[in-house]
């Protein structure tokens, strides 16, 4: 059983940690929030020891992994601090994306965790719903045939204004990592942008994308819509098929190029996912059994190095709106 602790006790690390304390493979020892009030809220929560900074936490608590559920700018800017302290003590981090909105400390990040053999994981939570692996085995045992071309969606209502790349930053970790699930490294972006009337941050976004395996694809994003009536749409098409995956987990349909006759799964009301909560369970428990089982550091799925790949693609974005070229995507 991994004894775990919680860092940064607002929304997502109230959504963590009840998940650590049903998990059989875990148990959760502490929680660390550098407010007061809510780090001793979730001890009382979940009957345990709060502490008010990560190098109390370490001082008093044998432990084996850590969330940083941490926010900051851009949803990101106070990532890098909690995470390299846990890493430098030897301690597994699962962080929440994106794994930070300054891409010289998500390379830092990845290269702490390398040097110190520990695991380091980003939740990215979306690809973790049994549809999206059942279309990955679709892609696997070749019912796409080669692979051509992918299509994304990903819009949620977001008025927050931190910056001009909040969205691209805090949202699309999510978007381009079920795109890498599904169609590995990404080489070159070309992107375009505006804001919504008002908005200081790009609030929309129109990225393309050649993938190092020569799928192109195409990625919308916004924080201008209502995400109750479709969070995500995923479309994968290859020489034999297509499948669309919609809203993460809803609705997945297998279009075969050369028969009429269609595969759909349903999420069932009987047993199916629950909501979009049970996306962190799934990822956690994932996330968990691994560490658990001590997997190749490399096998670890949703990775540091996976997050720090997508945030690579955000900023070759960024620059592409600033040049209007085409951006090359640094090869990692
Ligand atoms: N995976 C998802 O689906 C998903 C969804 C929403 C948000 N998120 C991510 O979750 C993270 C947290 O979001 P939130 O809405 O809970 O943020 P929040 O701002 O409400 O909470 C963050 C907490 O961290 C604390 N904190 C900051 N630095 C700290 C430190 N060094 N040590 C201890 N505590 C510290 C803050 O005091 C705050 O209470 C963000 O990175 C966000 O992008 C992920």
């Amino acid at each position: 059983m991994l004894r775990v602790a919680v860092i940064g006790m607002g929304n997502i690390g109230n959504t963590h940690a009840p998940v650590y304390k049903a998990d059989a493979l875990s148990e959760l020892v502490a929680v660390c929030d550098i407010i007061k009030e809510r780090a001793d809220k979730a001890a009382e929560r979940y009957d345990v020891p709060a502490y008010y900074s990560v190098d109390d936490l370490l001082k008093n608590q044998q432990l084996d992994a850590v969330t940083v559920s941490t926010a900051g700018v851009e949803n990101g800017g106070d990532h890098f601090e909690p995470t390299i302290q846990c890493l430098e003590a030897g301690l597994h981090v699962l962080c929440e994306k994106p794994i930070s909105n300054d891409i010289e400390k998500a390379r830092a990040m990845v290269a702490k965790a390398d040097e110190k053999g520990v695991y380091f994981g980003i939740n990215l939570n979306h690809r973790f719903v049994p549809p999206a692996a059942r279309a990955k085995k679709w892609v696997e045992e070749g019912k796409l045939g080669d692979l051509l071309l992918i299509n994304m969606t990903m819009w949620i209502n977001n008025p927050n204004e931190t910056s001009p790349w909040f969205h691209l930053r805090a949202l699309h970790p999510h978007s381009l990592d079920i795109m890498r699930y599904f169609c590995g490294d990404v080489k070159r972006v070309h992107a375009f942008a505006n804001r919504a009337p008002g908005r200081v941050c790009y609030s929309n976004v129109q990225v393309n994308l050649e993938f190092a395996n020569g799928v192109v694809g195409h990625l919308t994003g916004s924080y201008d819509a209502n995400p109750s009536h479709n969070l995500e749409r995923c479309e994968v098409m290859g020489t034999e098929g297509r499948f669309v995956l919609e809203n993460l987990y809803q609705e997945l349909t297998l279009y075969p190029r050369r028969s009429d006759e269609l595969t759909v799964i349903r999420n069932s009301i009987m047993g199916g996912l629950s909501g979009f909560g049970a996306t962190f369970q799934n990822r956690i428990h994932r996330w968990l059994e691994q560490v658990d089982a001590k997997v190749p550091r490399d096998q670890i799925e949703a990775s540091g190095h996976e997050g720090l790949a997508v945030q690579e693609i955000i900023e070759a974005a960024i620059r592409s709106v600033e040049s209007g070229k085409a951006e090359s995507v640094p090869a990692r």
